[in-house]
């Protein structure tokens, strides 16, 4: 199948790409060019790299007709984010296509009600990000149900792996979280540290798309969440991530408004931004219906991410 990826570089594509390669699909990646993906890979000699700004073609009017022009069987839109572009891609896709996988969030839910969260719940997202995408997944799925256009589309977790910060115990991305948890330091964290996040390796969202390309026929139509298969609080994840470095956490717990005091702006608007989701996601449906098997936990996915960052000096150990 000839198998075309708008932003098939970043973090998902790394893994993606050599998956579709080996399986014998017909790569073709769509960026601007200006990225290598995160780790190299010898697969990358087999696949057609276009160089096209989706913002600029779209603003041209000809994004989806430059799409359709490469003729995929099947399109995996990485990164689409408002209604008006999921739009401007299906119109020129309609009827010439197999099957067409968006990358949704887990951000389409709001705060969590009942969890683990299935995605039958209803959508009470907040954010602009979620509810563009929420927007975008109700589009596609009326699509899919009352004309037939092939839609898939996929929420991913926190995505993580080897060569960017993960989402760290205090919710926010300054790796500095992990020095203080492998020195032993003491670490603050918002209110009794028992709210929740919900990471995903960035090779298990590639399984996802890959199997949902797989068995079209049941993922045609629906969405699913992709995560790993339990989320962690923010307490738990500190406690592991301390002991990895045979240390015990050293927490501390503080009402919100005094919390957010004791870090920087951007991290605080991060750890609320997290927060006040607290996603706990099924990932049941993936599993029973598509045979999403992911590889790793939430822990062993940061884990592996936080080797890179000790390799990169980004997270300092200890002297012992
Ligand atoms: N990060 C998370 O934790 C997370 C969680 C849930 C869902 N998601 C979803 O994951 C998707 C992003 O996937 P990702 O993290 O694998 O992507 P990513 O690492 O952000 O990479 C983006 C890709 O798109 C290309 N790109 C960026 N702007 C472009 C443009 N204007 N025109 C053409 N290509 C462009 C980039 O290459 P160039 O820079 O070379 O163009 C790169 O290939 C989004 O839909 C997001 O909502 C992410």
């Amino acid at each position: 199948m000839r198998v075309v990826i708008i932003g098939g570089s970043g973090h998902v594509g790394t893994y993606l790409v050599p998956r579709l390669v080996a399986a014998s699909h017909e790569v073709v990646t769509v960026s601007r060019g200006r990225r290598e993906p995160y780790q190299a890979h010898g697969a990358w000699a087999a696949v057609e790299q276009h160089t096209i700004d989706r913002a600029a073609t779209e603003a041209a009017g000809t994004f989806g007709a430059q799409i359709r022009e490469l003729r995929p069987d099947a399109v995996v839109d990485m990164i689409c984010f408002t209604l008006d572009s999921a739009r401007h891609l299906v119109e020129p896709l309609r009827g010439t296509v197999q099957h067409f996988l968006h990358c949704g969030t887990i951000w389409v839910h709001g705060p969590s009600a009942v969890v683990p969260t299935t995605e039958g719940q209803p959508r009470r997202p907040f954010g602009d990000y979620g509810i563009q995408k929420a927007a975008i997944e109700a589009y596609l799925m009326n699509e899919a149900r009352r004309t037939r256009f092939p839609a898939t589309v996929l929420h991913p977790g926190h995505i993580v792996g080897r060569g960017w910060a993960p989402l760290n115990p205090a919710a926010h991305f300054n790796p500095a979280v992990f020095t203080q948890l492998a020195a032993g330091a003491e670490l603050a964290l918002p209110n009794l540290g028992l709210e929740t996040v919900h990471h995903v390796h960035a090779d298990d969202v590639a399984q996802a798309f890959e199997c949902a390309l797989t068995h079209w026929g049941a993922a045609v139509g629906e969405s699913f969440h992709v995560v790993s298969p339990a989320a962690i609080t923010l307490r738990g994840y500190a406690e592991a991530v301390a002991a990895w470095f045979g240390q015990q956490a050293r927490l501390r717990f503080l009402p919100w408004p005094e919390w957010r005091a004791t870090v920087a702006e951007a991290e605080a608007n991060a750890t609320w931004d997290h927060i006040a989701h607290s996603p706990s996601c099924s990932m049941a449906k993936a599993d029973r219906l598509l045979e999403y098997r992911p590889r790793y936990s939430s822990l062993q996915a940061v884990y592996e991410a936080v080797q890179w960052l000790i390799e990169d000096g980004r997270v300092a150990l200890p002297e012992r």
